[in-house]
């Protein structure tokens, strides 16, 4: 796809463990360059750890802006200003509007914490318990205007144990995001794997293929 290394902008709202996974895959293998992390929330955890490891950080706080479309709207401008080939929404907690989405079609990715088509939305985990699934996961993929919808690029699973709780099963999906989300996002922004005509081309390597655990 590119000459130079893919650059990549990563979007936060909290935490950040995706985050700090994403940075120690760059630094390890230097996939993808990370040129700014964008939060929409001031108080966002994450943004310590971008700064601890050297990167651009910016905040959007969403509470400033009077409709969605206001949000997005600015959010793409600070975003471009980094002028990024890969987005990649970690952990960021905002629905964004068909706009924002359709603009960066094809670059911009997520993590959801099910395997997507189950469980879109909020706490996934909850869900898979009430549903009574005997295997759940992450799924990572490309995001498109509906939400929690967008072409697959890779899942991992593990099973549903007798006594596990919404948060059990949040930690151990968590393990399991940390493994596959740098590894997809390297593979997207290389150009290993593409959308093409709303299809995604191109296979991972099988190291991306996981057992149940
Ligand atoms: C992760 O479970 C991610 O899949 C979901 O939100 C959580 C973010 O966690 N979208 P973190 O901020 O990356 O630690």
């Amino acid at each position: 796809m590119q000459n130079s290394t893919p650059s990549v902008v990563i979007l936060i709202s909290g935490r950040g463990s995706n985050l700090n996974a994403l940075i120690d895959h760059a630094k390890q293998t230097g996939a993808y360059q990370i040129r700014a992390v964008i939060s929409n929330r001031p108080a966002a955890a994450g943004l310590a750890l971008a700064q601890s490891a050297g990167l651009d950080t910016a905040i959007l706080d969403h509470t400033e802006y009077k409709s969605r479309e206001a949000f997005d709207s600015a959010l793409a401008g600070l975003i471009d200003q980094y002028q990024p080939d890969w987005l990649v929404l970690a952990g960021f907690m905002r629905v964004l509007t068909a706009g924002f989405v359709n603009r960066y079609l094809g670059r911009l990715v997520n993590i959801h914490p099910s395997l997507l088509p189950a469980f879109p939305g909020l706490k996934t985990h909850q869900q898979a318990l009430e549903a009574g699934v005997r295997v759940h996961g992450v799924t990572v993929h490309l995001v498109t205007p509906e939400l929690d919808h967008g072409p697959i690029v890779d899942q991992a699973l593990l099973q549903v144990l007798p006594g596990d709780t919404a948060e059990t099963l949040a930690a151990r999906v968590l393990g399991l995001e940390h493994q596959i989300y740098p590894r997809a996002v390297a593979a997207l922004a290389s150009g290993q794997i593409k959308m093409v005509n709303g299809k995604l081309e191109g296979t991972l390597a099988p190291a991306l293929v996981h057992a149940i655990q």
